[in-house]
């Protein structure tokens, strides 16, 4: 519960920017989340599993600030954090990807990158254009996000190019924290590749990463460790290196009780 580093079991050093706990929501008399513990580190991939309706979208909206939670508490970077507003979460650094992007497709990837945060000159109205180009480029290049050009309308894009553009808008701004709702739902195999090596590349420059996904191959491929909810409760968290998937499905459907567990 501190900021100070702890030991994790492989003798990595960890950090937590996301501690979540006893987090309870009800949308009028449907009980959404029931006592949900959820942590991520600095530097890790955290997959959020769970069938349908177990929950994990209405918790990354409660991490996304989009909705309220009714109990519980929350530490980001090992401080208490008030998650009440979309604005309050960017404040402490955290970006989502919703599954619908999000993006304005007559506009231009930089447009999207700084949509409602553009950099303007100096006293006066002005965007900076050069400036938001030169960072634009920068985080592009630093995820190897393959986009054609920078100034080709979104609507030109495939939806694999979709999503490294909204996956770059994360990384550009989010300095903690980038949550992904079900990022390769609808691509392809090569273009679900390119989204498993943005998410690689969230993980290496330290960010904490959460996704949501239904695909265990997609679980295996991208995340460190694996949280599983049932019926909006907590039903296993589990390092992927230690675990199979089969194992995870019976986690899901509450088939067996399995291990290995490992909590926080
Ligand atoms: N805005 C809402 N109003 C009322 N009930 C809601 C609302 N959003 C979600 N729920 C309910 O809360 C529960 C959890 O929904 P949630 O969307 O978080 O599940 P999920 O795990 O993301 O499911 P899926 O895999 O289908 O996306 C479900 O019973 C759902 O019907
Ligand atoms: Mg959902």
């Amino acid at each position: 519960m501190t900021r100070t580093a702890l030991q994790d079991g492989s003798g990595a050093t960890t950090r937590p920017v996301l501690q979540m706990r006893g987090i309870g929501k009800r949308y009028g008399h449907v009980v959404a989340l029931d006592g949900v513990d959820l942590d991520v580190n600095a530097g890790e991939v955290v997959a959020l599993v769970g069938d349908n309706g177990a929950g994990k979208s209405t918790l990354v909206k409660a991490i996304a600030g989009t909705h309220r939670i009714d109990e519980g508490t929350v530490l980001v970077d090992g401080q208490p954090a008030e998650l009440g507003s979309p604005a309050a979460a960017t404040r402490l650094g955290i970006e989502t990807v919703y599954q619908d992007l999000a993006l304005c497709d007559n506009l231009d990837v930089v447009a999207n990158l700084y949509l409602g945060r553009e950099v303007r000159r100096s006293r006066t109205p002005f965007l900076n254009r050069e400036e938001m180009e030169r960072d634009a480029a920068a985080v592009i290049a630093d995820l190897a996000a393959h986009l054609p050009r920078l100034d080709a309308p979104v609507a030109a894009l495939s939806g694999g190019q979709r999503q490294a553009v909204a996956v770059s808008r994360a990384a550009l701004w989010g300095s903690r924290i980038v949550l992904l709702d079900e990022p390769t739902a609808a691509l392809g195999v090569a273009q679900t590749a390119m989204v498993y090596r943005l998410v690689r590349s969230l993980r290496e420059r330290g960010l904490g990463v959460v996704v949501i996904s239904h695909n265990m191959a997609d679980v295996f491929a991208v995340a460190d460790r694996i949280c599983v909810l049932r019926l909006g409760r907590n039903a296993g968290t589990f390092l992927t290196s230690e675990t199979t998937p089969d194992q995870v499905v019976a986690a899901i459907t509450g088939s067996a009780e399995v291990g290995p567990r490992k909590d926080s």
